[in-house]
């Protein structure tokens, strides 16, 4: 499969908006799951900070660190041959001073290898937003519901200030980043946002109306722990499908089935 697929660059995705192409973006955090979702041919590989409760099994995404983000998403560069692959900017390496957000978004892509990285933030991020893209490091801005505001927004919910999210999206696109996730807004506002710029939105939570979408892998996959979030579709069941190729496995040492002849060296 992978052999046909073509390698995707920062302008091809811009480009796939005017073109009417969706994007589709997938999370990853290690290289076997990036060289799988790279082969399945996405177009970007996001590596997002939901690291932080989806493999750290922490309650939120502000514990996560930059060292932490750097060496995930040198496992996923290394493993991506097709796909554009996206680091997180984690809380807070990009909030002290602008100088110091262009020097940490700079490791992720000489440490990591990394095409672009994504940070948080609207109207308030401009000045940092225009400080690394205009170092040469492509942004992907991230606006709606922002995980790493959990207890300024009160808790995981949609958002739904729209002159806010028009305000925001034009004003990160001014500044240059070249695509929005928008994150837990309704259908109709993430419709205006997307009409009203000329950069593509990716949706998580946002509905169909934006330019891609974009879900967490392990939510995708049915791996969550848990309730899931309204917005994700689980389009596998691999806890039920490790949960029993583990007790299988238990089973068959138990009772001496495994291994047998064939696993075994004379
Ligand atoms: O951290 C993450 O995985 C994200 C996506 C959910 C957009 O920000």
């Amino acid at each position: 499969m992978s052999s046909s697929l073509q390698t995707r660059t920062i302008p091809q995705l811009v480009a796939m908006k005017s073109q009417g192409e969706k994007l589709v973006v997938l999370t990853a955090y290690d290289y076997p799951s990036a060289r799988l979702v790279d082969a399945a041919g996405v177009d970007a590989i996001l590596v997002g900070d939901s690291l932080g409760m989806v493999v750290q099994g922490k309650p939120n995404t502000l514990a996560v660190s930059l060292d932490q983000m750097i060496y995930h998403a040198e496992m996923v560069a290394r493993a991506a041959e097709h796909a554009v692959v996206v680091v997180d900017m984690p809380f807070p390496t990009f909030h002290l001073e602008k100088y110091r957000a262009v020097e940490n978004a700079a490791r992720c892509f000489q440490e990591a290898g990394v095409q672009a990285v994504k940070l948080e933030g609207g109207v308030e991020r401009v000045d940092v937003i225009r400080a690394i893209v205009d170092a040469g490091m492509p942004v992907m801005a991230h606006i709606g519901l922002m995980p790493q505001s959990v207890h300024k927004m009160g808790g995981y919910r949609v958002q739904r200030d729209r002159d806010r999210l028009l305000e925001d999206a034009h004003a990160v696109e001014a500044a240059g980043a070249f695509s929005l996730v928008l994150e837990c807004i309704p259908v109709d506002d993430a419709k205006e946002v997307t009409d009203a710029i000329g950069i593509p939105t990716i949706g998580i939570g946002a509905g169909p109306e934006c330019d891609g979408q974009v879900l967490v892998f392990h939510d995708l996959l049915g791996l969550t722990p848990g309730r899931v979030p309204r917005h994700v579709k689980a389009y596998a069941d691999l806890k039920t499908t490790i949960t029993d190729a583990v007790c299988q496995f238990s089973n068959e040492v138990r009772e001496n089935i495994f291994p047998n002849q064939d696993q075994s060296f004379q």
